[in-house]
């Protein structure tokens, strides 16, 4: 951005008025608090998710009471290239541009290595790691056109350290960084910034599915002492995508109460 701009003299983040953003998995849990504060700021805010996602979009958008812009469902299952490239194409049909992806949908199942099938280990690769690189190579060229763009990518804590029960959820969250520092360096004269946002264990009904006693000991490795809030993803990824963060790119944000350092 420009050095003499009057909005770094304000001091204040720059309202998203005018960006479109697409949030994957949008709806629930950390991707609705991250759809709740890009259109809060501004954005128009699409949600690209599967069925379960849509009647929860609906209801998002309810509750922010006409107090932000638009909050709109596109479905497609990330794991699909077909199916994201035809909801992207629908999202520039209708909104003209994207300045914004926040690759965030995510599944887990959990199961060790050794108990674990083919199709669990291919499922989470599916989603967790093939989704995030489909939906960045359907608006890729469009960015790249347009000279500007803001990607993040949901990684995990477990991305790096490895989590007991998780060898598909871990490596596929590990992937995430590196295909995060390849686009960067990629797209770093398009105008283009490729970040990543890893949480550590946060509340929501990812997490809440897990055994009681996985949370506690989760609970009990964060030295902030608690779960964190999807709202605090939020306002890592809402710094990420402002205008004014276009220094940053190819970084992990790690966002984990400090469980790992
Ligand atoms: N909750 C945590 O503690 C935690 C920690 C680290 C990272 N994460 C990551 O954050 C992201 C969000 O997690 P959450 O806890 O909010 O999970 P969640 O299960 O509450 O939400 C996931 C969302 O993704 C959608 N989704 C699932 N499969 C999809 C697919 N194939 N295509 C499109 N959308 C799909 C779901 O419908 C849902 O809206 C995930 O990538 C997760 O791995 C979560």
């Amino acid at each position: 951005m420009d050095v003499g701009s009057p909005h770094l003299a304000s001091g204040a983040l720059r309202r998203l008025d005018g960006r479109v953003a697409i949030v994957t998995g949008g709806s629930r849990g950390i991707g609705g608090a991250i759809s709740k504060a890009l259109a809060i700021d501004g954005a128009v805010v699409a949600v690209v998710g599967i069925p379960a996602d849509r009647e929860r979009t609906s209801v998002l958008q309810a509750s922010l009471n006409g107090s932000a812009h638009l909050v709109e469902f596109h479905e497609a299952n990330v794991a699909d290239y077909q199916a994201c490239e035809t909801a992207v194409q629908s999202i520039l049909e209708k909104h003209g541009h994207i300045d914004i992806l926040v690759n965030n949908a995510g599944i887990t199942k959990d199961r060790t290595a050794r108990k674990m099938s083919v199709e669990e280990w291919q499922a989470v690769i599916d989603v967790n790691l093939s989704g995030p690189f489909f939906m960045i190579k359907a608006v890729l060229d469009h960015m790249i056109e347009r000279q500007y763009g803001r990607i993040v990518n949901i990684s995990s804590v477990v991305g790096h350290m490895g989590n007991f029960g998780q060898a598909n959820y871990a490596a596929a969250k590990a992937g995430l960084l590196g295909l995060t520092k390849t686009l960067a360096i990629e797209t770093a004269k398009s105008g283009i910034t490729v970040n990543a946002v890893a949480p550590g264990f946060i509340a929501t009904e990812m997490v809440a599915a897990m055994p009681q006693a996985a949370i506690d000991i989760a609970k009990s490795r964060t030295p902030v002492d608690r779960l964190g809030d999807p709202n605090e993803i939020a306002r890592a990824v809402r710094f990420l995508v402002d205008e004014e963060s276009g220094f940053i790119t190819g970084t992990t944000f790690d966002v984990n109460g400090g469980m790992y350092m």
